[in-house]
């Protein structure tokens, strides 16, 4: 079944967390039909090493519609009758376990503390499923998210339409509700927004701090280790993502991680770090010279990425396509690498055949939000791209890269790895550089002490 579109408005300014959540399922309630069973499981937890867990972060779809941060719990939204009920099924309270990961927030909790007009222990979803889609016309799922679930409700379904003598009715249609809900989440609501924020200040501070610390002779994981430190004793629970600092080469390296080599002088360190704060990601990337002076040569390609970078950013306004900044970036770095004699021929030829792609490999942005590489749709019912409109925020983030092993490059270009990353919010009159306060010009990197 289609699942209708529809423009999120915004959450006022000054709502409180339990009403801004409550407003998310109030939308998505309205947009089902009537006998709708909407049914979101949270993720379980992950270990790193045996039987020793990772931090838990909540499936951010679960997480945007109910606010509650506990695993093996699930979150049911039922219409019928036109009467809304949102359930949450959670971890019964647990002397034993408590002893170990501390207290839980209990079926009562999930009522007093988050809202749920039904709470139940998360063992009894089992009984409770089958009465609930004898009530249901329309079932929404996550589709793999949850194999169990999906297995449960089809062969429930299953096993009723073989004994229809019994006249017990099931669901006429299945369907996946995350279509719906991240076109809600593409669109962030003020809560979102103010979330958004307290990860992004801390991120800024964590990059003055970091960037003007950095000194050659360093290893990149003592710059790691600025940022996340930061990042924690800020208040953030870490980075949303394992942070980069790459130097010299290290950073024609997309997703170098390893950092672990020793920063020379004369070296480019790229740092690409965000935090995640309440579930929310900031994504930064900044690249700087570690004794805080570009070479000539860096700073001829400094320039063609931030430039690229600014054009992008302008972009980034309502009526324009989501993929406009990239193609603005790519037109600007062509020209640049052109300029440069690192490109030749017509432009147009060379975005045509992608030649370009040798210096620059990566899309230009993505939506940031619950994930750093945000739920949303990049094109629209239509298959046509997604226009920009406010509320959005997307990263703006291009980048030239020179590896060593690129032929026919002059050797004072070579090794160069340089991005540029903010955080950008499309607003009502074009856009908000949420990650404005972190230094970006060659004027304002250098001015560094
Ligand atoms: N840090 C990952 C990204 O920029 O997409
Ligand atoms: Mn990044
Ligand atoms: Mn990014």
């Amino acid at each position: 079944m289609q699942i209708p579109s529809v423009v999120v408005s915004v959450v006022p300014s000054n709502i409180n967390k339990n009403e801004a959540f409550s407003l998310r399922r109030t939308k998505l309630f309205e947009k089902l039909p009537d006998k709708s069973l909407v049914i979101i499981p949270n993720r379980n937890v992950s270990f790193r090493s045996q039987d020793l867990e990772n931090k838990f972060k909540p499936d951010s779809d679960f997480y945007y519609l109910t606010g509650f941060e506990e695993p093996n719990s699930i979150c049911v939204l039922k219409k019928d009758s036109g009467k809304n009920t949102f359930m949450l099924f959670v971890e019964p309270k647990n002397k034993e376990k408590e002893i170990w990961v501390g207290k839980c927030t209990g079926v009562e909790g999930a009522k007093s503390i988050y809202n749920a007009d039904e709470s139940y222990s998360t063992p009894e979803f089992n009984e409770q499923l089958k009465k609930l889609l004898q009530t249901a016309d329309h079932i929404y799922i996550p589709f793999g998210n949850n194999k169990d679930l999906d297995l449960k409700i089809t062969s429930y379904m299953g096993e009723v339409k073989k004994s229809n003598r019994s006249g017990k009715k099931t669901p006429s249609d299945i369907s996946d509700p995350r279509d719906f809900i991240h076109k809600m989440r593409l669109v962030k609501d003020t809560f979102e927004l103010s979330e958004m924020q307290k990860a992004i200040d801390i991120t800024e501070e964590a990059f003055q701090v970091a960037m003007s610390l950095t000194k050659p002779n360093m290893f990149e994981y003592e710059i790691e280790a600025m940022i996340d430190s930061k990042f924690r004793s800020l208040g953030g629970i870490g980075p949303a993502y394992s942070s980069i600092v790459g130097s010299g080469a290290n950073a024609t390296i997309l997703h170098y991680i390893n950092n672990n080599m020793q920063i020379k002088d004369n070296d480019l360190v790229l740092v690409d770090a965000g935090c995640e704060f309440n579930n929310y990601a900031a994504d930064v990337t900044r690249t700087y010279p570690s004794n805080h002076k570009f070479s000539s040569p860096q700073k001829d390609i400094y320039q063609i990425v931030l430039e690229a970078q600014l054009k992008a950013i302008e972009e980034a306004k309502p009526q324009k396509y989501f993929i406009d900044p990239h193609n603005k970036a790519v037109e600007t770095i062509v020209e640049g690498l052109k300029s440069l004699g690192l490109l030749k021929g017509s432009t147009q030829e060379i975005i045509d055949t992608g030649e370009y792609k040798k210096f620059y490999m990566h899309k230009t942005g993505h939506w940031l939000g619950l994930d750093v590489h945000d739920a949303g749709p990049y094109i629209d019912d239509n298959g046509n791209p997604i226009k920009l409109t406010p509320g959005m925020v997307l990263t703006v983030e291009p980048g030239i890269y020179i590896s060593n092993e690129l032929p026919n490059v002059p050797e004072y270009f070579k090794g160069i790895g340089i991005r540029i990353e903010d955080d950008v919010l499309v607003t009502d009159t074009g856009n908000k550089i949420l990650t404005a306060g972190i230094p970006k010009t060659v004027q304002e990197i250098e001015a560094i002490k």
